[in-house]
């Protein structure tokens, strides 16, 4: 291990290289509650070269990589290794080419997700993926952990704007999967493997994105309702209409509460549940999803509903709904944020069920999320200084996740597996996938050296 210090200190520079342990501490965690680890050393590689670099000499001492962003992924995916070598690719943050003729954008994996939404409206384009924390997170961080966003319902996830990566494999060599070819069949999907691989599997270092035209129109609709039923069948109706709005997202009251605290946009406080919905497109069409979308609210018993007046307006509301983990975070010291995701049909029976479970074990659970695409994250305000409502909320979260299984759901629709949703992925897959998954590890990181214990033991 010194050996790897001093030589990865010889080219990256001092600065580059961290060991002193007040320096390392903010490296040793991401924004997973009670999940932290101190590792052996952090660098800061400058281009796909130096990562290449660092991995061929941790073949030689055996040292264990992790790779990371910003750190705000919310499964422990990059929560590092005891005696590990940290890479941290925040210093690659170089947006490469933005390509007006063929609508893509290539950047280093360590520029910011918000960066990457300017650059493309910069040149009138759209890349549509808002992970809550797009601020913050790096691109390489999205790819890495296959991130949704408040968009997902009519534009997908990270993995559907992909279009080629720069990886660099555990023995060092560096390659391109995929192309700006919007047809591209040659051989295996491998391209796909490694989106949402946690940094098991290879470090990426580069990413070549699609985008779309930036939509002329866009309304923001914020529609308040007297439960939860009634805000769940308003979904269910506006899915019905086959209206499929960009934005279909919902918050409980004790999260809007919390979100008002801090946010301070005027959200009705009384509600029970709040919806807020974006249409977006052709402006004819705007005005007349949002108009149809309105009566249904107010036909499936909204006491209110407001339109943005200006994009100020809506942005405004789309970041007061983006700040709903760290509005909630400020209750308790202990934030247990779940990922569950359920086949669109079950909402209203899954909001139940987190309900009955809430009261069974005496625990606070807030519930926000991206009810369009029927994916929850019931939170958990606790305190990890408290053993007995710890074991408490150990089995709510297994009982919430079999709640999710029995309903044909998925443990983690965008946050990823890491060291939180570990213990669940078998008995969600069945042991013929999860064998298959241990057989794709072996097969590209035959020593086990790249983030061990992540997704699988
Ligand atoms: C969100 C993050 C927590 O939806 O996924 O805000
Ligand atoms: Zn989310």
């Amino acid at each position: 291990m010194s050996d790897l210090i001093a030589q990865l200190t010889q080219r990256l520079g001092t600065h580059r290289v961290l060991t002193a342990r007040e320096d390392i501490l903010p490296y040793g965690f991401d924004g997973t509650a009670t999940l932290k680890q101190l590792p052996a050393c952090v660098a800061f590689p400058r281009d796909a070269a130096d990562v290449s670099f660092a991995l061929k000499l941790a073949g030689v001492s055996a040292t264990p990589v992790v790779t990371r962003g910003s750190g705000t992924g919310l499964s422990g995916g990059s929560v590092p290794l005891a005696g590990s070598l940290v890479l941290c690719l925040v210093q690659m943050n170089r947006i490469l080419e933005v390509d007006t003729a063929n609508l893509t954008l290539r950047a280093e994996a360590g520029v910011i997700t918000q960066k990457i939404y300017e650059a493309a409206d910069a040149a009138g384009l759209f890349y549509p993926p808002d992970p809550g924390s797009m601020k913050i997170s790096t691109i390489g961080g999205n790819v890495a952990e296959n991130s949704g966003g408040l968009r997902g319902l009519k534009y997908g996830v990270t993995r559907d704007y992909v279009m080629g990566l720069e990886v660099v494999l555990a023995d060092g060599s560096i390659c391109w999967l995929g192309s700006k070819c919007v047809k591209d069949v040659a051989g295996y999907n491998l391209r796909d493997l490694f989106i949402g691989s946690e940094g098991t599997l290879g470090v990426v270092t580069q990413v070549l994105l699609k985008l779309l035209p930036r939509p002329a129109a866009r309304q923001t609709l914020l529609a308040a309702f007297p439960s939860m039923e009634a805000a769940a069948e308003t979904v269910s109706a506006i899915i019905a209409a086959r209206i499929i709005p960009c934005t279909l997202e919902f918050i409980d009251q004790t999260t809007l509460r919390c979100v008002e605290d801090f946010a301070k946009v005027g959200l009705p406080r009384d509600a029970a549940a709040i919806l807020l919905i974006e249409t977006d497109g052709h402006p004819a069409a705007v005005a007349d999803e949002a108009a149809q979308t309105e009566s249904l609210c107010h036909h499936h018993g909204a006491t209110s509903v407001r339109r943005a007046a200006n994009a100020t307006e809506a942005t405004q509301l789309a970041t007061a709904r983006r700040s709903a983990f760290s509005a909630l975070a400020r209750l308790r010291p202990t934030t247990i944020l779940e990922d569950v995701t359920v086949p669109r049909s079950e909402l209203a029976g899954m909001i139940r069920a987190i309900g009955l479970i809430a009261q069974k074990h005496a625990l606070t659970i807030a519930t926000f999320g991206h009810f369009g695409d029927g994916n929850l994250h019931p939170t958990i305000l606790t305190d990890e200084r408290d053993h007995a409502e710890m074991h408490r909320v150990e089995l709510a979260v297994a009982e919430i996740i079999a709640a999710t299984l029995e309903r044909g759901g998925t443990i983690t629709g965008e946050h990823g597996v890491g060291l939180a949703k570990k213990p669940f992925l078998r008995a969600q897959l069945g042991d013929a996938s999860f064998e298959l998954l241990r057989l794709v590890k072996r097969a590209l990181d035959p020593d086990g050296r790249l983030n061990p214990g992540k997704i699988f033991d």
